[in-house]
């Protein structure tokens, strides 16, 4: 058990790293908890007005979510999804920051792109086009989210759907607030001139 005991701690422990946290304030724009939504993500990092910084949180909060994946298949091929899982959990619930995480859009864009790049493909595809007509990062990021165990499905890549679908329902789960402002009327549009959003 040692082994994909391991794996798991070393994805829970990447994907701790609180990229959009850090960058904030290592570039002088202050704790990015106290800004706009408080969310630790690229989205919110983009309120700060830094466009750069945005995307590298955004690249970064993706990459740890492959990285997992990648290190466990040259180490343990058969433990993988634990990686995978390790890092979705520890993007959510950070060790760092008193397990109040972000809420996994990235990072499990990562961790499809390395487990099933179709799928990957087909969630990066769904997230872009949705934030391109609606402007609605939590929206796009939601059905992209869903997308996932659907693309797995199409792929005939069926091992990955139920932990596809535990994913799904955790991004929901972490976009709770964004929901109720969704369903309200109320949600910022990446772009528009609203700042704050809790
Ligand atoms: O990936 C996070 C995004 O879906 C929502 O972020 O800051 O608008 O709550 P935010």
């Amino acid at each position: 058990w040692e082994t994909p005991a391991a794996m798991l701690l070393m994805g829970y422990l990447l994907g701790s790293l609180p990229f959009g946290v850090i960058l904030t304030r290592l570039s002088g724009a202050g704790d990015l908890r106290t800004i706009g939504s408080g969310n630790i993500g690229a989205t919110n990092v983009l309120r700060t007005g830094r466009k750069g910084l945005a995307a590298l949180t955004l690249l970064f909060d993706l990459l740890k979510g492959a990285a997992a994946v990648w290190i466990a298949h040259a180490v343990s091929p058969n433990d993988v999804l634990l990686a995978a899982v390790g890092a979705f959990v520890g993007h959510l619930y950070p060790i760092w920051l008193r397990f109040r995480g972000g809420k996994g859009v990235a990072t499990l864009a990562g961790i499809w792109l390395a487990l099933a790049w179709p799928v990957g493909l087909v969630y990066a595809v769904t997230w872009l086009v949705i934030l391109a007509i609606t402007r609605l990062s939590s929206l796009a990021g939601m059905l992209a989210a869903i997308a996932g165990p659907f693309a797995a499905v199409i792929v005939d890549r069926w091992e990955l759907v139920p932990v596809g679908l535990a994913f799904a329902l955790m991004v929901l789960w972490k976009h709770r607030s964004n929901i109720g402002r969704l369903l309200r009327g109320e949600e910022p549009k990446v772009g528009g001139s609203r700042a704050s959003a809790a």
